[in-house]
Order: C-alpha cells, then sequence, then structure tokens
C-alpha cells in the first residue's frame, strides 16, 4: 500500500465545529474566522449551513455569514442543505458548492433531519437538480460509517450503499463520517473495503471526529487505502447535536503535522491554522484542544504565520 503524495484538506470548522460549540458566536465572528482561514492556503472550507434555526440556532446566521465573507480566489465555501428551503435560501446567498448528508444509520437519520434515509435521499433530488441547472457543486454525507449511537455497530455494506446512491445521484464526492469517532483503523479498512468495491477512492474523502482518540490513526489507515481528502476542524472544534458523545473533529493542525511527517503534500501552512485555532478558540473562552495548537504555541516556540 502507497500513501498518496498529496492530500487535499476539506475543513469543517466554521460549520461542523461552530454548530456544537454552547456559545453562539457573532456571525462577525464567524466572517473574520472564515477569512482567516482563506489566508492559509486551504481551498475548501464549509462556512455554514441552511438547516432550520429551530433545529440548530447556531447556524441560524447562514446567509448573513454568506453574504459578509471575503471569497478568495480558488477557495470553496461550502455550505450544508438539507431541503429544497435549505437550498433556496443558498442559491439567494450566492453558495457555489453545497453538501447533502445522509447516514448509514436509520434512527440517526430521523433523530437528525427527520427522516429515514430512503427518504432524505428522495428529498436529496430536487436538491441536487436545482443545483446542477445552477452549475452548483454538490458533495454528499454519509453519517454513522462505523458505528451509530443509537444502533451501535454499523454493517460495511449499508455505507457503500448510501455512498453508492449519493454518487449515481450526481454527487462529485463522498465524505465518510465517523460521527462519534467510535472506529479503529481494521473497522475503517473493512468498511472502506466495502465503499471501494462501489465508489472509487478519487471519489471518497473521509471524516473522522476523535472522540476515542483514534481518528489520526484511522486517517493514516485510509490514506493507506487511497483516500486522499480528509476533512478536519481548526482547533478540534465540533460534534453533532443529533450524535451524543461526538466530540470534536480531528484537528487540521494535528492533521497537517502528521502529513507534512510523512512527506505528504497539503500547500496549506500550519502556523496560519494555528493562527486561527486560537483566534477562534479565544473567542469560545477556552484553549484549542489540539495537541499541536498548544505544541506549537508554547512559550519556547514562536509561531511563524508564513501568509500573514
Ligand atoms: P422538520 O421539522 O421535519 O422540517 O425538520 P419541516 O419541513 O417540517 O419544517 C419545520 C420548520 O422548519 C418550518 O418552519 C420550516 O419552514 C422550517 P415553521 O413553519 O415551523 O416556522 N425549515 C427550515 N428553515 C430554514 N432552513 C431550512 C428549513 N427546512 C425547514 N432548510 C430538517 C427537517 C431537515 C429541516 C431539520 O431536521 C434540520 O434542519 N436538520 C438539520 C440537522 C443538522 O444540521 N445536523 C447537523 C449536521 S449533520 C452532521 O453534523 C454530520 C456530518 O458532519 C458528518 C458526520 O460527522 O458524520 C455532516
Ligand atoms: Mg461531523
Amino acid at each position: 500500500m502507497i500513501l498518496p503524495r498529496t492530500v487535499r484538506i476539506y475543513e469543517v470548522g466554521p460549520r461542523d465545529g461552530l454548530q456544537n460549540e454552547k456559545i453562539v458566536l457573532p456571525a462577525e465572528v464567524k466572517i473574520d474566522f472564515i477569512n482567516r482561514l482563506s489566508e492559509t492556503g486551504l481551498t475548501h472550507i464549509e462556512a455554514t449551513s441552511f438547516v432550520s434555526p429551530k433545529w440548530v440556532p447556531q447556524m441560524g446566521d447562514a446567509a448573513v455569514v454568506m453574504a459578509g465573507i471575503a471569497r478568495a480566489p480558488g477557495v470553496s465555501y461550502p455550505a450544508l442543505v438539507p431541503n429544497e428551503k435549505g437550498m433556496e435560501g443558498a442559491l439567494a446567498a450566492g453558495v457555489t458548492e453545497i453538501a447533502v448528508f445522509a447516514a448509514a444509520s436509520e434512527s440517526f437519520s430521523q433523530k437528525n433531519i427527520n427522516c429515514s434515509i430512503a427518504e432524505s435521499l428522495e428529498r436529496f433530488k430536487p436538491v441536487i437538480a436545482v443545483a446542477q441547472k445552477n452549475r452548483i457543486k454538490v458533495r454528499g454525507y454519509v453519517s454513522c460509517v462505523v458505528g451509530c449511537p443509537y444502533e451501535g455497530v454499523i454493517a460495511p455494506g449499508r455505507v457503500a450503499d448510501v455512498a453508492a446512491t449519493l454518487a449515481d445521484m450526481g454527487c462529485y464526492e463522498i465524505s465518510l463520517g465517523d460521527t462519534t469517532g467510535v472506529g479503529t483503523p481494521n473497522k475503517i479498512l473493512d468498511m472502506l473495503n466495502d465503499v471501494l468495491k462501489l465508489v472509487p477512492a478519487e471519489q471518497l474523502a473521509l471524516h473522522c471526529h476523535d472522540t476515542y482518540g483514534q481518528a489520526l490513526v484511522n486517517i493514516y489507515a485510509g490514506l493507506l487505502a487511497g483516500i486522499a481528502v480528509i476533512d478536519s476542524s481548526v482547533a478540534g472544534l465540533g460534534g453533532c447535536p443529533y450524535a451524543e458523545g461526538a466530540s470534536g473533529n480531528v484537528a487540521t493542525e494535528d492533521v497537517l503535522y502528521m502529513l507534512e511527517g510523512l512527506g505528504i503534500r497539503t500547500g496549506v501552512d500550519i502556523a496560519c491554522v494555528i493562527d486561527a485555532a486560537w483566534f477562534i478558540s479565544g473567542h469560545l473562552n477556552r484553549k484549542p484542544i489540539s495537541k499541536v495548537a498548544n505544541a506549537m504555541k508554547g512559550e519556547h516556540h514562536e509561531i511563524i504565520c508564513r501568509a500573514c
């Protein structure tokens, strides 16, 4: 098994991170955060969600955030869209990439988006049709790819079926989410083994949460299986409001440190990312939870942000 030479980081901090924080940050802080991330070399920054503000009040300012950010050339700012109403909001906000989100667990699907997996896929059809008509790129998520907080172990075949359906429906990329971070490398490889029978590695991303401290080793397993797109969240922000125990996503700076050590190129400046991690953590009244942000901001390590 050979490691990829380059990896694309798909940053989810402003969305997956901030959707689960008790403090609802003002839109201008989110905008400043996203603008700082735009200076790091990241090419994909998931900015917000056009979901029901009754379900996720933290994302209730989606239109304001999209209107306020300075969109950098070459950077995509995707937004989550669960239904046609969300698509209307995303269109009005000038979003150029959306993400639809399904699950491999029926119970999680009900808790998260109030419908079955099959109903969710039906709901995405008109959303994707509008997106395609307007030349908006569509990414697809599958949550709970190795385990579910309500159902326990999820069979890899169920993940493969949902991932393949999303690919057939027109998603250019399918992100496989270990939503509660229960995976270990063997479970991730078993799951990928089934998914790869139906969807090529070039169309897949891995989205690991670090609840059990397994995210980096799971990502390493994914890299060995040919996955070259990794979702991560600056400062390890994140979780999921409908998956109790889902702690933060793997921290972007921790992933970057590992990839740099492996000689894998990302084009992302780790020092700039750590600056953004301290910026947003300060607004949340805490330090970043990531090991690398703390190690590299220690008194003996001066952060030198090459882009700033
Ligand atoms: P519902 O209650 O079944 O929806 O929720 P509804 O169609 O019956 O509408 C209820 C109310 O919501 C109505 O308002 C609608 O207008 C409004 P009312 O008449 O009561 O005033 N509404 C909306 N408002 C704004 N934007 C919309 C929208 N849709 C309806 N798009 C719904 C169904 C899907 C809307 C809801 O369940 C929802 O918003 N869920 C989102 C949950 C969420 O964001 N979860 C976190 C993201 S998933 C995740 O984090 C996992 C991931 O990171 C991968 C991983 O980690 O594995 C992606
Ligand atoms: Mg997530």
